[in-house]
């Protein structure tokens, strides 16, 4: 798997530890793919709203709507994939009038925990296989800002769980075509979201394993919120050098006077800073060993309010990792 090919795949399943960018990368790899003149869907699958407060555009729901040229937004919902799902097979009108409220998937839930999921991904295959009546598929790619690691397993393996429960009729063939999506290395790809940082690497090694046993195929590591180096070489150096007096004298130089407490400010603010990099240097040492996938790097943006322009921010740097 090379950066290159990153959004070549059909379905990109974008996952990782709980609030580490899961949603912005989800959204920034669709604007980036929409920009490479890519027909993109971006499928949100717990109806929190995210992408329609990130993007300021109305509600999303079932139905999906072009919010950007090329870039469609879906909701997704255990309930309505529900009501979908029994209309094509049963051709039940009269019966979906009935499952309305939640009560038939918290029933079906109960009866065969997993099944919920097993409809969200059905929905997702559904969208990832509609064509055009002139044959052509009528997405090329759909990113799918998934459950947190910590989910992510279940979530993937609920197909497999529904085949073993059930062996016949349209339960079992739908879960076995979103089996064949998400075991398809030309079809699916899981991205790792994660910071460089202990807790969330470690949770990527271990999900990076368990998604490999669950048999789908990984792309690049997504890591977010990076921060660049604000010292060069020789004035890392000089800074290392510094005292409180020397620190002064320094800023001195630019006409601004520092009491002693501003000077040690200063310099522990620098030094928290060279720390943080030598973290983030030594995690991305770990990742790279342990994972053997190729890194896709998005910057920590400082902007007070992270919007639309922040997000197109980091799609072109994901555009130009391509
Ligand atoms: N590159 C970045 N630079 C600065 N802030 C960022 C960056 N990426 C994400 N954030 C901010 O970090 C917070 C968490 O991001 P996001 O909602 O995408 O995480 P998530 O993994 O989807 O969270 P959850 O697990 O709650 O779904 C948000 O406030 C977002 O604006
Ligand atoms: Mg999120």
């Amino acid at each position: 798997m090379e950066l290159e090919n990153l959004l070549d795949p059909r379905l990109i399943i974008v996952t990782g530890k709980g609030g580490v960018g899961k949603s912005t990368v989800a959204a920034s790899l669709a604007l980036a793919a929409a920009g490479t003149g890519r027909r993109t869907c971006l499928v949100e699958v717990e109806g929190r709203q995210t992408f329609s407060r990130l993007f300021s555009t109305q509600t999303w729901d079932f139905s999906e709507r072009e919010f950007r040229p090329g870039l469609w937004g879906l909701s997704v919902d255990a309930d309505a994939s529900l009501r979908e799902y029994l209309e094509m097979f049963y051709g039940a009108r009269r019966l979906s009038r009935i499952v309305t409220n939640s009560s038939a998937v918290e029933f079906a839930t109960t009866a065969a925990p997993g099944i919920k999921d097993v409809l969200l991904i059905g929905k997702v295959k559904e969208v990832e296989r509609r064509r055009d009546p002139d044959g052509r598929f009528h997405y090329d790619l759909i990113v799918l800002d998934a459950p947190p690691t910590g989910r992510i397993v279940n979530f993937l393996r609920a197909p497999d769980a529904t085949t073993e429960l059930v062996n016949i009729g349209p339960i079992r063939d739908q879960a076995q075509s979103v089996i064949d999506m998400l075991l398809d290395p030309q079809r699916t790809n899981v991205h790792l979201v994660t910071l460089l940082e202990e807790m969330p690497v470690q949770e990527t090694i271990d999900s990076a394993r368990a998604l490999d046993e669950v048999g789908v195929t990984l792309g690049p590591v997504v890591v977010n919120r990076v921060l660049s180096p604000r010292f060069d070489d020789t004035t890392r150096k000089a800074f290392e050098g510094l005292d409180v007096a020397a620190t002064q004298r320094v800023v001195a130089k630019a006409d601004v006077e520092l009491t002693d407490q501003g000077a040690e400010a200063l310099l522990r603010i620098g030094t928290l800073h060279l720390h943080r990099l030598e973290l983030q240097e030594r995690m991305r040492g770990i990742l790279s060993r342990r994972l053997r996938l190729p890194l896709l790097e998005l910057p920590y943006l400082w902007d007070e309010h992270f919007g639309a322009d922040e997000l197109a921010h980091l799609a072109e740097v994901v555009e130009e990792s391509l």
